[in-house]
């Protein structure tokens, strides 16, 4: 059984927590608050889940998923997550996480920040361009036509490979965008945010994205 820790159970984390239960997965899920908090959340997701402070699920975890207001990143346990494949779905909102200035004036990416700060671990950027109602919903079998694809970027392969494994699990084909350095294509207001698209349409989107908006 493979084990996904999920360190952040809001509209994101809690719909990742929805599909990989359905697959067959194994769920550790934290928040803020602590597990209690979640008793509603692990009686809906049954069996597979259970809840665990933020860290417990980084330590439970064979891969992970970290997916908080990027303003709360500090506050992450690096230690727990140390040696894994994570999954960072974090999107800069100004309005909510203060300015940065490194991605104001496009010299930095969220998902490099998240790797700066996870230095041991491998980050893979995912699951941040699409809303989260329409991760269980906007899935189909491989094959079928005009299939939505997403988008990932990582300086590791093994985990953009994991990623593009559960891309195609959760029902989407995959575009590698490369290294972190180029995960700004796939940001906040670039073409390829939130819309639904092919592969060839995203490939487009994210050739024609802007560095800074
Ligand atoms: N909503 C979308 O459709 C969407 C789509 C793509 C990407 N995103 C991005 O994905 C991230 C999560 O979005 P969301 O909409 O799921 O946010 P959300 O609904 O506000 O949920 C955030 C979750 O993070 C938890 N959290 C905050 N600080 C934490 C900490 N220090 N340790 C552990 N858990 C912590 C919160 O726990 P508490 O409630 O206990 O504080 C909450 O469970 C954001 O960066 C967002 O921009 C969102």
């Amino acid at each position: 059984m493979t084990t996904i820790g999920i360190i952040g159970a809001g509209n994101i984390g809690s719909q990742i927590a929805r599909k990989a239960v359905q697959l067959g997965y194994d769920v550790v899920i934290g928040n803020s608050r602590g597990p209690e908090t979640l008793a509603d959340l692990v009686v809906e997701l049954g069996p597979r889940a259970r809840a665990a402070t933020a860290s417990e699920a980084g330590t439970a975890a064979d891969f992970a998923v970290l997916t908080i207001p990027l303003r709360n990143l500090d506050r992450i346990s690096a230690e727990s997550l140390a040696g894994k494949v994570v999954i960072d779905t974090n999107n800069y909102y100004w309005e909510r996480d203060g300015h940065i200035e490194a991605l104001d004036r496009g010299e930095a990416t969220t998902s490099g920040m998240v790797q700066e700060h996870l230095r041991d671990s491998r980050v893979a950027k995912g699951f941040n361009h699409i809303l989260a109602a329409e991760i269980t919903t906007t899935g189909t079998p491989e094959g079928t036509e005009n299939r939505r694809a997403l988008a990932t970027a990582s300086d590791h392969a093994d985990a953009s490979a994991l990623v593009a494994e559960l891309y195609d699990e959760f029902g989407f084909d995959t575009v590698d965008i490369g290294p972190l350095s180029e995960s700004w294509r796939v940001e906040r207001d670039r073409p390829a945010y939130v819309v639904r698209q092919n592969a060839a349409e995203l490939e487009t989107n994210l050739a024609r994205a802007p560095r800074t908006v």
